[in-house]
């Protein structure tokens, strides 16, 4: 079976969910794709640190250039920010590694020179999880609406302020409390400021646009206000007057190659709303394009699970050109039983 040496950079919720699946689901990942990812090294700032990892301690590293010298064909970044991540990622390209990452400011702020550069070094630059957690939204712009000309998008881009708008509107918890609680579920930042004022959800934007538009709106454009003004009592009086107040990201291109309207602002969305439901962690996309017409994604946008879902599909479908048919090994199937019928039919 080819064998897949792979890099990770980080070991946060991130990091330690990618580890996880890529360990528990080996079996799966394997059948589907016959190939065996092996994750070679894994750099962290502190390796004494308890983890609850199986057999994590023996690759782990502090020294970059130790991850490089064992030569890796994939390199995850999960460590987030723009530096390091930048010159990680450009020295593991000029190695010839493919990359794959789930940092939205990097991707947002400097995306278009990882582009180039990966296009220069010839290898593959994915970062499905950069947005939308496990929702495969950019896999859809890229590969799935090419012919279309995307005039809008719109939606929920993060899920802990969705989290905390649902907890707070529902429950009348107090902002303070559920951030809290947001930070031990893993779904904020480091530093949550940036999922509140709005910043996290304005590189998603950013991203999307350059993706859906082909512009780069630099994200100190993009006009933003965050949610740590609302009170319970607002959310809970919108809700009485017929409206649910969402952290909204909407961008709209006004013709071929014409100007860009967006922002990333609280907003009343009328309850009876498809949008106005979407509750908790999830996210919601919704892209308009002139022959698609419209189409919704909805999935959790933040957490563990989901985000290492998207990285690790990345992971596999790096190295290998989208149109191609990685093959399938079929098994026999068994019947598992006469509710088999009843939930088919
Ligand atoms: N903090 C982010 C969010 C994580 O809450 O959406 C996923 O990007």
């Amino acid at each position: 079976m080819e064998k897949v040496k792979v890099a990770l950079l980080g070991l946060g919720t991130v990091g330690s969910g990618v580890w996880k699946m890529i360990s528990e689901n080996r079996d799966v990942i394997a059948r589907k794709t016959g190939k065996w990812y092996q994750i070679s090294s894994v750099l962290v700032k502190n390796p004494e640190k308890k983890r609850n990892l199986d057999g994590v301690e023996e690759v782990l590293t502090t020294d970059f250039s130790q991850v490089l010298a064992r030569d890796p064909d994939v390199l995850i970044e999960v460590i987030g920010g723009v530096e390091p991540a930048f010159s990680y990622i450009k020295k593991a390209m000029a190695k010839g590694c493919h990359i794959v990452t789930a940092n939205k400011e990097l991707m947002a702020k400097r995306g278009q020179e990882l582009e180039e550069l990966s296009g220069q070094y010839g290898v593959q630059l994915r970062y499905e999880a950069s947005v939308g957690g496990g929702i495969p939204v950019i896999s859809t712009i890229r590969h799935f609406l090419k012919a279309n000309r995307i005039y809008r998008f719109y939606g929920i881009l993060n899920g802990t302020t969705n989290y905390i708008l649902t907890r707070m509107s529902e429950e009348a918890c107090s902002f303070a409390d559920v951030l809290k609680d947001a930070q031990e579920k893993g779904y904020a930042e480091a530093d949550p400021s940036s999922d509140v004022e709005g910043l996290d959800a304005v590189y998603k934007l950013s991203i999307l646009m350059r993706l859906a538009f082909q512009v780069h709106v630099p994200v100190s454009q993009i006009p933003c206000q965050g949610i740590t003004d609302l009170s319970p009592q607002e959310l809970q009086l919108a809700e009485m007057l017929g409206y649910s107040v969402k952290l909204l990201a909407r961008a709209e291109q006004f013709g071929e190659n014409g100007p860009v309207s967006c922002s990333v602002l609280p907003t009343l969305v009328p309850l009876h709303y498809s949008l106005a439901s979407v509750r908790d962690v999830y996210n919601a996309v919704t892209i308009e394009g002139d022959y698609v017409q419209d189409l919704t994604f909805v999935g959790q946008g933040a957490g563990q699970k989901p985000t290492a879902s998207a990285v690790v599909e990345d992971l596999l479908n790096t190295g290998i050109s989208f149109e191609e048919e990685t093959g399938c090994q079929t098994n026999p199937w068994v019947l598992a039983g006469e509710d088999v019928f009843l939930t088919r039919f």
